[in-house]
């Protein structure tokens, strides 16, 4: 594990070079598709997250978050567009769709075209911490296991409050910290290997929200499927570990495969968990009469 680690650190200087590299093995090779059919075969299916979000908590969030025809609905981190393709058909709303992996926008709006959704689902490049829209652009904002890896969580929450319109919701799953933080070097180097976590706890996440101008309307912990997830991405990259390592490399199939064995013990051990919020914009005080 060691070693892997430390020669993906230095072949990959920064997270987002991490993460462009993974969405072109993904999209890109068969084999990388194969895996990740295999992978979510028991969960609902693919739709083209790189993620632990089933397909039916895919939906529930969306649901939550009011996703409808006529919605503008932001997908904050989209990746290469799958989860938020999947919602645009599923539920007839205006897709957007921001992420800072410059490789991964052109796919996701080549996959809006194949899907005839390009009317309607739009792909952009941008900084989650900088958002490329105006103030009240949405009445939706989701974003699947993504913001642990976004440094500065209170401005993310500032900036999905400033692109919301007042009332709108903000709907997303993530991990965070449900019991001591790991100390161990070795679980720290496996956890920390795509580019540094910065896990918030149900409580941080709490005040966080508050603080940026959201009420909670829902936090529920999803931590039994996220182990289970884990242990299938594991199993996965076992199952189709030739083909992997002819694609990827040894030492990245090594380090994503560490990534998600040592997540799933980290979950069964009770340290890492996923919750999946709904909070809504506060309308501002009301109006004198
Ligand atoms: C674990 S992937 C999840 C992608 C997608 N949400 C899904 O569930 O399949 C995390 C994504 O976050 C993006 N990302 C990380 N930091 C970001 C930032 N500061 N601004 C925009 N995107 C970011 C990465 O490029 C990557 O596509």
């Amino acid at each position: 594990v060691e070693a892997a680690a430390v020669t993906v650190k230095s072949e990959f200087s920064n997270t987002r070079s991490i993460y462009n590299l993974t969405h072109r093995q993904i999209t890109g090779t068969a084999a990388g598709q194969r895996m990740r059919e295999y992978l979510w075969s028991p969960f609902g299916g693919y739709v083209g997250q790189l993620s632990w979000a089933t397909r039916g908590q895919i939906e529930a969030l969306a649901q939550a978050a009011g996703a409808c025809p006529g919605t503008r609905l932001l997908d904050l981190c989209c990746g290469t567009g799958g989860i938020g393709l999947h919602i645009a058909k599923t539920f007839g709303c205006q897709l957007t769709g921001v992420d800072y992996a410059e490789d991964a926008i052109p796919v996701a709006n080549r996959r809006a075209r194949r899907l005839g959704l390009a009317d309607r689902a739009t792909f952009v490049q941008g900084n989650v911490l900088a958002l490329p829209f105006p103030d009240g652009s949405f009445e939706a904002v989701l974003s699947i296991d993504s913001l642990v890896i976004v440094p500065r969580r209170w401005k993310v929450l500032q900036e999905c409050a400033r692109v919301l319109r007042p009332g709108g919701v903000l709907a997303f799953s993530d991990e965070v910290c449900v019991g001591p933080v790991p100390r161990d070097a070795e679980i720290l180097r496996a956890i920390n290997v795509y580019g540094r976590l910065y896990p918030e706890t149900p409580q941080t996440y709490h005040r966080l929200l508050e603080d940026a101008g959201f009420k909670v309307l829902g936090c529920i912990d999803t931590t039994a499927s996220f182990a289970a997830i884990s242990e299938r991405w594991a199993a996965s990259y076992d199952r189709y570990r030739k083909e992997m390592i002819a694609e990827m490399g040894p030492a990245l199939f090594n380090a994503g495969r560490a990534f998600f064995d040592t997540l799933g013990k980290q979950a069964r051990e009770g340290a890492i968990g996923q919750i999946r919020v709904v909070a809504r914009k506060d309308s501002g005080p009301a109006m004198a009469s």
